[in-house]
């Protein structure tokens, strides 16, 4: 888990639980970059999706998690960049899986969906599971990528 270094972002919705997830990334000796919002006043989610996913495209930073109300602008935002594969997720199942199988590299959580407690759990997962690779999910997601380059 060391040789990570997190990108951590959120909007208004989201920045609750980012200050409980950046708390948790001090408290394991986790390294992040934290690309804010920096309180609860009205921001827009997709400037922080593009700062994060952007930290990422350029090897700054190795993944990322992204906290707006309930998870899912992000996702749609940060699903737009390029070599991105962010998963909205609210249970811990998804959060092991999509690293297992999508090699996911952003983590979206919805703040107003998902308590703390379950957040942190799924935050663990996501930065401590492997991609699995093997024969069919590295297929899938060379599809997927395929897919990207099409557009
Ligand atoms: C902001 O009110 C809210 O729309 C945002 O945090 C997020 O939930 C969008 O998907």
């Amino acid at each position: 888990m060391s040789a990570l270094k997190i990108a951590v972002g959120c909007d208004h919705g989201g920045y609750e639980l980012k200050k409980e997830i950046l708390a948790y990334l001090e408290k394991e000796g986790i390294a992040y970059t934290d690309f804010g919002c920096d309180s609860t006043e009205s921001v827009n989610y997709p400037v922080y999706a593009s700062k994060v996913c952007k930290s990422i495209q350029s090897g700054e930073c190795t993944r990322g998690i992204l906290v707006c109300g309930t998870g899912i602008g992000m996702s749609m935002a940060a699903n737009k960049h390029k070599g991105i594969r962010a998963a909205c997720c609210s249970d811990t199942f998804s959060a092991r899986m999509t690293r297992m199988h999508n090699d996911a590299n952003v983590l979206c959580l919805g703040g107003r969906v998902v308590g703390a407690g379950l957040a942190l759990d799924m935050v663990k997962l996501f930065l401590e599971t492997e991609f699995e690779g093997g024969g069919r999910h590295t297929e899938r997601v060379a599809l997927l990528e395929a897919i990207e380059n099409e557009q």
